[in-house]
């Protein structure tokens, strides 16, 4: 019996520092806070910034693209949306047009895969930009009651420079990478790792 109790004891208090120890290891581990730009991880995209022109979403070097558009997106996360403004420090000498636009995924129905910004005031029924949050450092989407990260990268034009979709079921395009988002800038700065 006292070797029963002190089992029990044992394990409450076993129980209790497991709770403790990944609340707080989740809390260090917490993203998304504050301004943040966001950096794609996959096979042979070691850390790439996600810059835009205004609608379309591209990870790779901002100043590659030639368009006094293109710049380094900070997100905002208010709620569950992810409010977008260009990075203008790290922006050509121009500023770009756009301001305040939400980082938006094609829903589940939509034929598109093309990951955009949009203006708050043209949200279609085609369209999520809710739902956004972080497990980690890592950008999940909460859809359906399960979290889901279906980003992928493709290839542009433009060497180095990638356009970011989601959800590649159906999508037959040569090239696809699968890339996770990060809110941490990678320690070599982001380069193309062949
Ligand atoms: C982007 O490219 C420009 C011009 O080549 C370069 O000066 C800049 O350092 C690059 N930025 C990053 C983050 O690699
Ligand atoms: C960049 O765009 C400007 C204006 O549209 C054009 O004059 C210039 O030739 C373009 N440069 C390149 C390298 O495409
Ligand atoms: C999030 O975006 C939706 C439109 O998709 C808008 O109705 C809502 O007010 C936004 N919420 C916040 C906290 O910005
Ligand atoms: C904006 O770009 C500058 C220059 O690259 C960088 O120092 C700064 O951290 C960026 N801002 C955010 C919120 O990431
Ligand atoms: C992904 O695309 C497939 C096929 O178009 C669709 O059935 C599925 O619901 C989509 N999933 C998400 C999470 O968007
Ligand atoms: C509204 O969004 C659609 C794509 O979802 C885009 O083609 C169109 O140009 C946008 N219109 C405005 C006025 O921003």
């Amino acid at each position: 019996m006292v070797n029963m109790n002190c089992l029990k004891i044992a394990f409450l208090l076993y129980t209790w520092l497991l709770g403790h120890i990944s609340a707080i290891s989740l809390s260090n581990r917490a993203g998304g806070t504050g301004n943040f730009q966001a950096y794609a991880y996959g096979d042979g995209i070691g850390g790439l910034p996600v810059f835009s022109t205004g609608f379309t979403v591209y990870i790779g070097n901002s100043t590659s693209i030639n368009s006094s558009d293109a710049a380094p997106v900070i997100f905002t996360k208010s709620s569950t949306n992810l409010t977008s403004n260009p990075n203008t420090t790290a922006s050509s000498s121009s500023t770009p047009s756009w301001s305040n636009l939400l980082f938006a995924i094609p829903a589940p129905s939509s034929p598109t895969h093309t990951v955009a910004l949009v203006s708050p005031t043209n949200i279609t029924t085609d369209t999520v930009t809710s739902g956004f949050t972080f497990y980690g450092h890592f950008i999940f989407v909460s859809e359906s009651g399960s979290l889901q990260s279906l980003f992928y990268a493709l290839p542009t034009d433009t060497d180095d420079v990638w356009s970011l979709n989601w959800n590649s079921t159906s999508d037959e395009t040569a090239g696809k990478v699968l890339v996770s988002l990060r809110d941490v800038m990678p320690s070599n700065g982001g380069d193309v790792v062949e």
